[in-house]
């Protein structure tokens, strides 16, 4: 065999900052404090950032739509929606930086924050190899879970995914290692603290809403290692809940369980790691309507974001076509927020009127091209549908 002695040392060295860097992280989150109480703050403050290609039409009716359901707590000054630019593919590009420091200490200044999809550049599209502004975003706030619900009544399909945010394959997912021409490796992470902490936000989510059933999704099988222990550290919070059945699955056979239509109403709340997440999220999805229906709660201990599940369709925007943008993806995060900061009232309003617009009444329906309402125009139906209920 050649001598790779020289490639081997310098994609160690490489090897020792990740490690050095993740147990630093390691020992932030096992010192984290309590959860914010926001009952107990004077203020909160949401934090809106309009992102990129269809992201700031959505954004906008979304906050547009939020902010006449807060109207009252705008005026007291209890909330306060705050604008932060900066959040662009163009200026993040510019600045080498997956999200601009300027921007990030704004961001820190809020306590939740409303999101739009975010450009992120990928291998060939000429773009510099700057990290998602979404991954970087979870993991500089520490949003360790994603909460996406996907709800379709006339199937029984009620489920809600807890995926973990900041681990896995996403963890160093911009810091693999090219050892040679020949040879790429990345690293799959799980930490202790990490996993326990997704594992028991699903299970009390599940006890308090009575879902009875908690599925753990990997692939401990083959990914034995960081998986392995994954599913070990949930099956240990499981013996908290006795009350609550816990499955194991593969994420392959998982995969196709959600297609059957005799199965898949079984299913209640899932925990998987990060890209196992990521993947049946927009799978799931589809069923209720596809991505642009979907939302997305990434929650941490002092901060929170809510954004859609889907990308900035850049092409919507190539070809004019961001004003039929489907705003329903931000509203049903924007449902997830109302929920996260304690106004419960005007979630479940806001809703039920999503539902009553999507799925009753459907006197608009928006199908992304001009032969669907406009944005704003569902944007507006939702708001006057919010007065019935
Ligand atoms: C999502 C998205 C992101 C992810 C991308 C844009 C990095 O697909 O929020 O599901 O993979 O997490
Ligand atoms: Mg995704």
């Amino acid at each position: 065999m050649k001598d790779y002695s020289r490639e081997i040392e310098s994609a160690v060295e490489k090897y020792r900052t990740l490690l050095k860097g993740q147990l630093e992280r390691v020992e932030r989150i096992n010192a984290a404090g309590e959860a914010v109480d926001y009952a107990s703050l004077d203020k909160i403050v949401i934090g809106v950032c309009g992102g990129d290609g269809i992201g700031p039409v959505i954004t906008a009716e979304t906050r547009r739509v939020l902010e006449g359901l807060l109207s009252d707590e705008v005026k007291k000054g209890r909330v306060e929606f705050r604008d932060i630019e900066g959040l662009t593919i163009e200026n993040r590009v510019a600045r080498l930086q997956a999200i601009p420091d300027d921007v990030l200490a704004e961001l820190k200044k809020c306590d939740v924050i409303l999101k739009g999809p975010t450009t992120t550049p990928h291998q060939g599209d000429g773009l510099p190899n700057i990290e998602s502004a979404n991954v970087a975003m979870r993991k500089e706030l520490d949003l360790f879970a994603n909460l996406r619900p996907v709800r379709v009544p006339s199937q029984g399909i009620d489920w809600t995914f807890f995926r973990e945010n900041t681990e896995g394959s996403y963890a160093v997912g911009s810091q693999g290692v090219h050892v040679t021409d020949d040879l790429a490796l990345d690293f799959c992470v799980t930490t202790t603290e990490g996993t326990r902490r997704i594992a028991r936000l699903a299970y009390e989510f599940a006890r308090a809403n009575n879902k009875g059933r908690v599925s753990i999704v990997t692939k401990a099988n083959v990914i034995k290692t960081t998986d392995g222990k994954f599913l070990n550290l949930c099956k240990e919070v499981a013996r908290d809940y006795p009350e609550i059945v816990t499955d194991e699955w593969f994420i392959d056979i998982m995969t196709a369980k959600l297609v059957d239509e005799k199965r898949r109403r079984d299913f209640r709340v899932f925990i998987l790691p990060n890209l196992y997440g990521d993947i049946i999220t927009d799978e799931a999805a589809e069923f209720q309507g596809g991505v642009g229906t979907a939302g997305s709660a990434n929650i941490g201990k002092r901060y929170a974001m809510f954004e859609a599940i889907h990308g900035s369709a850049p092409r919507m925007v190539t070809e004019g076509r961001a004003i039929y943008a489907d705003p329903c993806s931000m509203l049903r995060a924007g449902v997830m927020l109302l929920n996260h900061i304690g106004y419960h009232d005007r979630a479940d309003r806001l809703e039920r009127a999503l539902d009553f617009c999507m799925f009753e009444e459907k006197k608009l329906t928006v199908t992304g091209r001009d032969t669907g309402a406009t944005c704003r125009a569902f944007a507006d139906y939702v708001s006057e549908t919010l007065e019935k209920f």
